[in-house]
């Protein structure tokens, strides 16, 4: 069949709107018809270059982030039904190798070919003129149509929408267990969010929700620091000195219990800047990605780091398991203790998703959303 995709060419590059043709679902495959997908700043490193792609991934059709509908399930391939909903996970689960079965599926050892975008055998199910087209995570979420994996499909809870399921599948799951897993936020934390978009602005909230009494949202966007309230920040500045007097000013000079770092594209100085702000024996989280040039670049004093025993955390997907979580993060939205439409500040198609991005550079989106027709 064919499909209607955002392909990316080359690094760097844009999105172009594509006609691809689709192979239908092989055993443990499902034929998806989006619903919604999200923009992450992820696909925009991508697209900048910032997150080099392996060599002959390209063409791949991007998007990590989505939702939508079971229209066709591979031959043998139980548990999975025409209709069923499904929130597709950017990083997929085999449920066998060592991670898996320690309940770590966000490293889950088929994780290695999210960045390449094919399957275990590495063959991929989408072409362009005879060409293969490999699928952003696995899962090409910007993509009317996509064929994926089983380990790539979580089932949505009955009675929530798609567009809102959509953003636990990376920015919600990823900023929430920032904060509730990476940074263990205690009752009684005084936590740092640095850099309040779609990712931040979930660390917010899983602060929040884990009891942390000062929440202070840093971002150099106003519009995000006035919707940081909303998440349950308790004080929102513009730079990470104010972020850090605040801190000191509710922990005797201290510092900061935890410092989340989400920032777009992150740089070693505000790691350094996290680091500093946050108390003896605090936790500096890195979720943010950096620009590709900046990757070996910390300047962080070791003295420092041993002798004030300050950790540093890296954290993908929230240190969280995509099939205990998702679900998990739906239920409190439906008892209204999880804000997921609050996020959702404009809605794309694929036409314009270059826009979309564009919008998310220049600060202007919570979450840009591509909303399929149904
Ligand atoms: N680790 C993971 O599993 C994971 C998953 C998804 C995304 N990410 C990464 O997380 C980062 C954030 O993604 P996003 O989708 O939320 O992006 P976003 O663009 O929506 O949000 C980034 C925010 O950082 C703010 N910012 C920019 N400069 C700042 C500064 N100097 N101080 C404080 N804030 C600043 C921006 O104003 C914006 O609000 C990206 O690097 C992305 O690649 C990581
Ligand atoms: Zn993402
Ligand atoms: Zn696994």
């Amino acid at each position: 069949m064919l499909t209607k995709a955002a392909v990316l060419f080359e690094q760097p590059g844009r999105w172009e709107v594509a006609e691809l043709e689709l192979e239908p679902p092989r055993q443990d495959e499902l034929l998806v018809k989006m619903t919604a997908a999200g923009l992450c700043h992820s696909d925009d490193h991508i697209v900048t270059g910032d997150l080099p792609l392996p060599p002959g991934a390209l063409p791949m059709a991007g998007g990590h982030e989505g939702a939508g509908v079971v229209h066709e399930v591979g031959p043998n391939t139980p548990g999975w039904a025409v209709g069923d909903r499904v929130v597709l996970t950017f990083l997929p689960m085999c449920g066998l190798c060592r991670w898996c079965a320690s309940g770590m599926q966000n490293l889950c050892d088929n994780g290695a070919r999210v960045l390449s975008g094919v399957r275990e055998d590495g063959s991929r199910r989408m072409t362009l003129e005879g060409k293969p087209v490999g699928q952003a995570a696995g899962v090409a979420t910007f993509s009317e149509w996509s064929t994926v994996s089983v380990q790539s499909a979580v089932k949505c809870p009955d009675g929530i929408p798609l567009d809102a399921a959509c953003l636990t599948s990376c920015g919600v799951g990823t900023g929430w267990g920032s904060a509730v897993r990476s940074a263990d936020v205690t009752p009684g934390d005084v936590v740092i969010v640095m850099g309040t978009g779609g990712i931040g602005m979930n660390a917010v909230q899983g602060a929040a929700h884990a009891g942390a009494s000062v929440v202070i949202a840093v971002d150099p966007v106003e519009m995000k620091r006035t919707a940081s309230f909303g998440f349950g920040a308790t004080h929102a500045v513009a730079t990470m000195d104010e972020a850090t007097e605040v801190a000191r000013s509710f922990t005797n000079g201290q510092g900061a219990d935890s410092c989340i770092i989400c920032v777009g594209v992150t740089t070693g100085e505000q790691v350094a800047e996290g680091v500093e702000a946050i108390r003896k024996a605090g936790t500096v989280v890195l979720t943010g990605l950096p620009k590709a040039a900046d990757d070996l670049a910390i300047p962080i004093s070791i003295r420092h780091l041993v002798l004030f025993q300050k950790r540093l955390q890296g954290s993908l997907f929230g240190a969280s398991s995509p099939s205990k979580e998702i679900p998990a993060l739906l239920e409190l939205y439906r008892h209204g203790r999880l804000k997921l439409d609050e996020l959702i500040t404009r809605r794309y198609t694929l036409e314009t998703l270059n826009d979309g991005f564009e919008d998310m550079r220049s600060g202007r989106n919570l979450r840009g959303i591509v909303s399929y027709q149904e």
